[in-house]
């Protein structure tokens, strides 16, 4: 997430004539608000007052009902309940149709910055998956669902190379151009895009989406109504050309056919295409990681994971859908393709912890051996479909991932974790506590996480991006929507798994 990019959330709500009296909510949430929890941590309350929540949902209300009575301890009860509603009671900037047609549409922002990306917005919808059922309803939470799917299309359509994007035209929502100091190319237009990062968990969250509204629906025909087949086509062509080699058979250097310059964030080498990559080897190409920063080589393992088991999972819906040509065929060989790359040259051999996932390698033979917390993450591999907790190569990594031997590990009083290059070293990341609690078995590690968690809110209440190991004070955004519908997604996943923790005290 751009950090720096804190863009006023006033002139969606100012054009929501219905949210006229509505405080802005990063206003809002830089105060803290009673009635304080009566635990040790005395956090706010920090949902906005419900004429203000961007898209109300009773079985949301019910659900937060029914954990009061879950949850023991009153400081994690009140992380829960102000953290798990926040896409739907904050970022949920616009919804409507799709001009002159019954194509619904749904613009999702990131919190504190007023865009949709599709890894945050495929990510923030997730949370709510236990809720979603099938319903035609353009007022329903299935309707929120169809309308991110359709929109995602469009951007991909629009630009399939970036990120984030800006209101659609039908929100009448003022935009502003994105044009930065960066060299970008293919050259895009600003008014629709807001940041261009080649992401290939973007596209890979955009078919998690479509996987995640078919699964708990089974509403496989929505998908043969707008433009997803044509979406995908375009995924699958642009991932392709992503997999070329550095040099042509007779030795002259070729570019990709994305290439990147930033003067903030790491620039690639050799004239914005990063350094050679061994080509045709199933792995796909990623400039950037899903921190939004630069890699430091491309062939980035989360997202090639991701992109292969969303392929492969989405291939279901394609196969229904008739008259859609090879694309079933091509997104089911393009994951084998993937996966046999990932196996082949994503693995490194660790003196201490034996074969280990490299974060990111070259095709050549170069590795970078970390994580990051952002997910796509090594860690998330199970989470994501991937592959199994108990693999092998799995649990070395997450050894390794979870310890002093991994560059970015925090540790301290206040939270220990995985960090991220994007901040800097010394801040854990909550999402990635959040995700050691998702793929984990062990109740110590779990209860050590949830605690850290809960007590490094800084009074808040809500989840951070990262937070200072050794000063609770320090933290960065204030309003980061998918960290925290993750973080209600971990605590109804323990409530299925592991009740008993939901009954233990966290003061
Ligand atoms: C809780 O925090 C609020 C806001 O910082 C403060 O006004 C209040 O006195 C605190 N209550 C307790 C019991 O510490
Ligand atoms: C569908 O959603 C609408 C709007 O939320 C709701 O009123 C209706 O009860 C839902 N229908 C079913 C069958 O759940
Ligand atoms: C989506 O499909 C419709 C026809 O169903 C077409 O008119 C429109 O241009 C398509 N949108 C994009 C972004 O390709
Ligand atoms: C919607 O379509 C009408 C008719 O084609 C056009 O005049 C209008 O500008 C469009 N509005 C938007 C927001 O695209
Ligand atoms: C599907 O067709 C496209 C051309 O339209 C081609 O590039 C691709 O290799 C084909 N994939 C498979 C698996 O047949
Ligand atoms: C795709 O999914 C099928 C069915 O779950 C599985 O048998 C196959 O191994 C998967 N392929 C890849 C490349 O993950």
């Amino acid at each position: 997430m751009q950090l720096l990019q804190f863009l006023a959330w006033a002139s969606i709500l100012a054009t929501l004539g219905v949210f006229a009296q509505c405080p802005f909510y990063s206003n809002y949430a830089s105060v803290k608000h009673g009635p304080f929890s009566t635990g040790r941590w005395n956090l706010s309350y920090h949902r906005p007052i419900a004429s203000c929540r961007t898209f109300p949902s009773q079985d949301l209300e019910d659900t937060i009902k029914r954990l009061k009575h879950v949850i023991v301890d009153p400081d994690l009860f009140r992380v829960f309940e102000n953290s798990w509603p926040s896409t739907l009671d904050t970022t949920i900037g616009w919804r409507g149709l799709a001009n002159g047609t019954d194509e619904e549409l749904t613009f999702v922002v990131t919190g504190d910055i007023e865009a949709m990306w599709l890894r945050d917005s495929a990510n923030q919808l997730q949370a709510y998956t236990s809720l979603l059922k099938p319903n035609s309803s353009r007022n329903s939470l299935a309707s929120v669902f169809r309308g991110a799917i359709n929109l995602q299309a469009r951007y991909i359509l629009e630009a399939p190379f970036c990120n984030a994007f800006q209101a659609p035209d039908e929100s009448m929502i003022p935009r502003k151009s994105s044009m930065n100091s960066d060299t970008i190319t293919p050259s895009f237009d600003y008014f629709k895009v807001f940041s261009c990062n080649w992401e290939l968990d973007s596209l890979a969250s955009f078919l998690q989406l479509s996987v995640d509204y078919v699964t708990a629906t089974q509403d496989y025909e929505f998908f043969g109504k707008y433009n997803w087949t044509n979406a995908v086509q375009t995924i699958l062509s642009t991932a392709q050309s992503m997999t070329i080699n550095s040099y042509a058979e007779d030795g002259n250097w070729l570019h990709t056919p994305y290439t990147y310059c930033a003067p903030y964030g790491g620039t690639p080498i050799n004239d914005c295409n990063g350094s050679p990559h061994k080509g045709n080897i199933g792995l796909i190409r990623s400039f950037h990681r899903p921190s939004d920063d630069a890699c430091t080589y491309q062939y980035l393992i989360p997202s090639n994971m991701m992109f292969s088991r969303t392929l492969n999972a989405s291939a279901a819906i394609m196969e229904k859908i008739p008259n859609h040509g090879n694309l079933t065929d091509w997104m089911r060989s393009m994951a084998t393709g993937i996966r046999t790359g990932i196996e082949k040259y994503g693995i490194v051999r660790d003196p201490e912890y034996g074969n280990v996932y490299a974060y990111e390698v070259d095709g050549y033979g170069s590795a970078n051996v970390m994580d990051d917390p952002n997910i796509p993450s090594l860690l998330s591999a199970p989470f994501l479909g991937y592959l199994d907790r108990s693999d092998k190569v799995y649990q070395n990594t997450r050894k390794k991932i979870l310890s002093r031997d991994n560059p970015y590990y925090s540790w301290g009083p206040v939270i220990t974790g995985v960090g991220s290059p994007h901040t800097l070293p010394g801040r854990a990341w909550p999402m990635a506590s959040i995700m050691t609690i998702l793929t984990s078995e062990d109740d110590e590690e779990i209860v050590k996480s949830l605690t850290d968690l809960v007590g490094s809110t800084d009074g808040f209440g809500v989840m951070h991006e990262s937070v200072h190991s050794h000063r609770v004070g320090i933290w960065s955004r204030q309003w980061f929507s998918w960290a925290n519908g993750m973080f209600g997604q971990a605590i109804l996943n323990l409530e299925k798994r592991k009740p008993h923790i939901l009954k233990m005290g966290f003061q």
